[in-house]
């Protein structure tokens, strides 16, 4: 049975706060596995998170997938803040075109009324390619603007499921799963503890800038993706969670 309805979500929030130790958790009551509303919620907190964690020239990272673009749907009122910039935190031209960060970005920008840089890299280039376009000039001026993100909003996902979806190939799965990845985010796989297994090499944020940037936020509901929140929120102290009652009562149950 669902433990808000007899607490309230607040509660709710004060336990997964402390069972995850992390900064904040915002929760919408519901599971967005059974209703698409409830995503559309979801979009809103965070799009008031994002609000309220701002200042004047913020530098705004996201990343890509379903649940960020209901983030960049969720604005619905310019920033009050000045000099505003959002760029795409990792390179990665995918197949669905509405699901990449550069989309997300550029539709979150004319909500908020700011400025943006788009980044064009393929998540899929070879080692060699990637070292050119590295060196472009315009491609530098972007990943520069990477490198000062202090604001981060980024997706997360299962780590089977994100290996299916980028196609991985099969000796990378089997090693995925020998390692116990549960967990992916901008990039990175990891494990139920926290620990990065594996990355994909693209451009944008690495790891060490994830643990530098000031403000962080997580953003993933339903109840299939408990564990790797879980993960994902051993990586970090100052992270702002937020999710769904599904993912949340699964998580205070289950792990
Ligand atoms: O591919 C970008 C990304 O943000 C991943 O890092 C994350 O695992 C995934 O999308 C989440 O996707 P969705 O919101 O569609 O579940």
């Amino acid at each position: 049975e669902y433990i808000y309805k007899i607490h309230g979500i607040k509660y709710l929030e004060e336990k997964l706060k402390k069972k995850l130790e992390v900064l904040e958790v915002k929760i919408v009551p519901g599971d967005l596995a059974e209703n698409p509303y409830v995503l559309v919620d979801m979009g809103m907190v965070a799009a008031n998170a994002i609000e309220s964690n701002i200042q004047d020239n913020s530098i705004i990272g996201i990343t890509g997938g379903g649940t960020m673009v209901a983030v960049a749907k969720g604005i619905t009122k310019p920033t009050k803040c000045n000099n505003i910039t959002v760029v795409p935190a990792r390179g990665g031209i995918g197949r669905e075109v509405e699901k990449q960060a550069n989309t997300i970005t550029a539709e979150m920008a004319r909500r908020l009324k700011c400025q943006y840089q788009l980044l064009h890299a393929s998540d899929t280039l070879g080692q060699q390619a990637l070292e050119s376009v590295l060196k472009d000039p315009e491609i530098q001026k972007v990943t520069d603007i990477i490198k000062s993100v202090n604001l981060l909003v980024f997706g997360i996902g299962r780590a089977d499921k994100m290996a299916e979806r980028r196609e991985l190939p099969k000796p990378v799965i089997d090693k995925l799963k020998g390692l116990k990845a549960v967990a992916e985010a901008f990039g990175y796989y990891f494990t139920r503890e926290g620990e990065i297994v594996y990355n994909m090499q693209t451009i944008g944020i690495s790891f060490k800038d994830f643990e530098r940037i000031s403000t962080v936020i997580g953003v993933a509901g339903g109840k299939n993706k408990a564990e790797a929140i879980v993960a994902v929120s051993k990586l970090k102290k100052s992270m702002i969670l937020v999710t769904d009652e599904a993912a949340a009562v699964e998580i205070l149950q289950k792990y």
